[in-house]
């Protein structure tokens, strides 16, 4: 998706993969800036480790406590984090404003500190739901601490107990991998029977498109829709970080969705 996003937009830049090994991180990094390349972008297992390792860290990083975009300028290296705004983005794109939700998160991982700080931060009531309970009030008690106020709070991390809350909420998030391939039958902590049209279920897994949770939500007149467009908005995002110009996210998220093969939204 970056390189039909460079190519739109005119840009003589090439986007590749690389494979890090956690101990070569420091190295990599310093190989990158030798390089003089404009930016790069990191994924599990190296986004906290990143912040450790910049000069700069941007607000947002420094919030969520993770870096996944490194932007090299005048021999310094900057880290961002575009997952929350991307998440925003997303949201807002597929028909829903963040401000004054009642949402429910599922899980407490890397993932869930963007979505939790993105949607605290644009005054969304946030309730953290982990299997391991100890991480969600963890989470919570540190967004809460640095945002000020009391905007985010622990919910059970079992299923069955979450039931009310679900009922009660209007957004549901999924930032666990349950039901990512290759356990495409594998359904998230959630009771299925609290699920309700006056839901809308956001789940960050692409792979596959239609999860197990999209497809019982949609089965209870609930709407939702795949990560798919937060991956694209995170990207966008990232180019303008190092170009100056957003990105052309609805073309990432073709490539990515002509690439993965199904429909978008439910
Ligand atoms: P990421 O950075 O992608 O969020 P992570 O930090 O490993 O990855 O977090 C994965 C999340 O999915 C965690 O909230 C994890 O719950 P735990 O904190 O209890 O480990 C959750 N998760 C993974 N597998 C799960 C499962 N089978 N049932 C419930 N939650 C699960």
């Amino acid at each position: 998706m970056q390189n039909a996003a460079l190519k739109e937009m005119g840009r003589d830049g090439v986007y590749v993969a690389f494979n890090v090994a956690p101990a070569d991180l420091p190295r990599a990094v310093e190989g990158l800036r030798a390089l003089g390349v404009r930016g790069a972008n990191c994924t599990i297992p190296h986004k906290e480790a990143l912040v450790g390792l910049v000069d700069e860290l941007s607000e947002e990083a420094e919030l969520i406590g993770a870096v996944n975009t490194l932007v090299f300028r005048d021999g310094k290296v900057r880290g961002e984090n575009t997952d929350g705004r991307g998440f925003l983005a997303a949201l807002r794109e597929a028909g829903v404003e963040p401000e004054g939700q009642r949402a429910v998160v599922l899980g407490a991982g890397g993932a869930a500190r963007a979505v939790v700080v993105a949607l605290a931060q644009c005054g969304a009531e946030v309730a953290i739901s982990n299997r391991t309970e100890s991480r969600a009030s963890e989470l919570a008690r540190e967004v809460n601490t640095r945002l000020g106020g009391e905007r985010v709070s622990v919910a059970p991390g079992e299923a069955a107990a979450l039931g009310p809350l679900v009922a009660r909420a209007n957004l549901l998030v999924n930032t666990t991998s349950v039901g990512m391939a290759p356990q495409v039958d594998a359904m998230p902590p959630v009771p299925a029977e609290a699920l309700h049209p006056g839901l809308f279920v956001y789940d960050l897994i692409y792979n596959p498109l239609q999860t197990l949770l999209l497809r019982t939500a949609r089965s209870r007149g609930a709407r939702g829709t795949h990560g798919a467009g937060m991956l694209a908005h995170q990207g966008a995002l990232a180019l303008e970080h190092w170009t100056g110009v957003r990105g052309p996210a609805r073309l990432m998220e073709q490539v990515i969705l002509r690439t993965l093969g199904a429909e978008a939204t439910v």
